[in-house]
């Protein structure tokens, strides 16, 4: 694939951006808000209208303060801490936070464009969706042109953080360190009820269809494979309707 050309001055901006960021996510230690940031950004993809995506739409205030952004009071001031938000550093933000936390190095390409156009509401998957949730993730993320691989390594993005009573309903880490990307998610999830530890309905929908059960098994054994592909989903993840003319 040809990626667009930019030029020298544009990579020495990403690069300084790139040590901005590991500097503010040290520094506010908000590794996991950052990568679903960048996430919720690039999450809103549709494959067939091609709109949506990694585009930084994200900082615009309608998207932002909508319910599936609940961080509302974080985002915002963690990005304003000297760092101008733009879609690039919205994909970046999520390549950096799972870099310092002992995660895969993915592979950026700069040069998205910016967009100032909210996607529709709603296309961001709904946690609730216990009895559906394998189609229902499969229904988001097909839409956006990924596919079931894509949705278990993804996933395992819950490696990261915690959920919150007052965002999203739902309280508490996916694994024991919440701040370590490896692959406990995987593990905890084949495990079942470990008290202290959340599990969304989206992610016990994981172990019931038979192909997303295959990569829990392969990622809970297997670091390398969960990092391997992982790695390969978020590029994949970061670079949805980017147009490399
Ligand atoms: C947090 C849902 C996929 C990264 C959360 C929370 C929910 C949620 C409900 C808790 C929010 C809160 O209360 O603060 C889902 C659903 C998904 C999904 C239904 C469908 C598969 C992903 C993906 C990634 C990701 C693909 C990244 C690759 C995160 C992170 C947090 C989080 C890092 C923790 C944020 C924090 O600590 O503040 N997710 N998520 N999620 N999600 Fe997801």
């Amino acid at each position: 694939m040809a990626f667009p050309v930019v030029d020298t001055e544009y990579h020495k901006e990403i690069e300084k951006a790139r040590r901005d960021l590991r500097a503010l996510i040290a520094f506010n230690n908000c590794a996991p808000v950052m990568l679903r940031l960048a996430w919720h950004d690039a999450g809103t993809y549709d494959v067939s209208t091609k709109t949506g995506g990694p585009n930084g739409s994200i900082r615009n205030e309608e998207e932002h303060f909508r319910i599936c952004n609940a961080e509302r009071g974080f985002f915002l001031p963690c990005l304003k801490g000297g760092l101008s938000m733009s879609g690039a550093v919205a994909g970046l933000a999520g390549v950096v936070a799972v870099e310092v936390t002992g995660g895969p190095t993915i592979d950026f390409v700069p040069g998205r464009k910016d967009s100032d156009i909210c996607p529709k509401e709603g296309r961001l998957p709904n946690a609730t969706k216990g009895n559906t949730g394998a189609p229902h993730l499969k229904d988001i993320f097909y839409r956006m042109g990924l596919s079931g691989k894509d949705i278990v390594a993804l996933s395992g993005g819950h490696t990261l953080g915690r959920a919150h009573p007052e965002r999203s309903g739902f309280d508490g880490p996916w694994t024991n360190e919440p701040l370590k990307f490896d692959n406990s998610y995987f593990v905890e999830l084949l495990k079942g009820e470990s008290e202290g530890l959340l599990k969304l309905p989206t992610d016990i929908a994981l172990m019931d269809d038979p192909e997303f059960r295959e990569y829990v098994e392969l990622y809970a054994k297997d670091e390398d494979a969960f990092f391997r592909d992982y790695a390969e989903s978020h590029k994949k993840l970061s670079e949805l309707g980017f147009d490399p003319s």
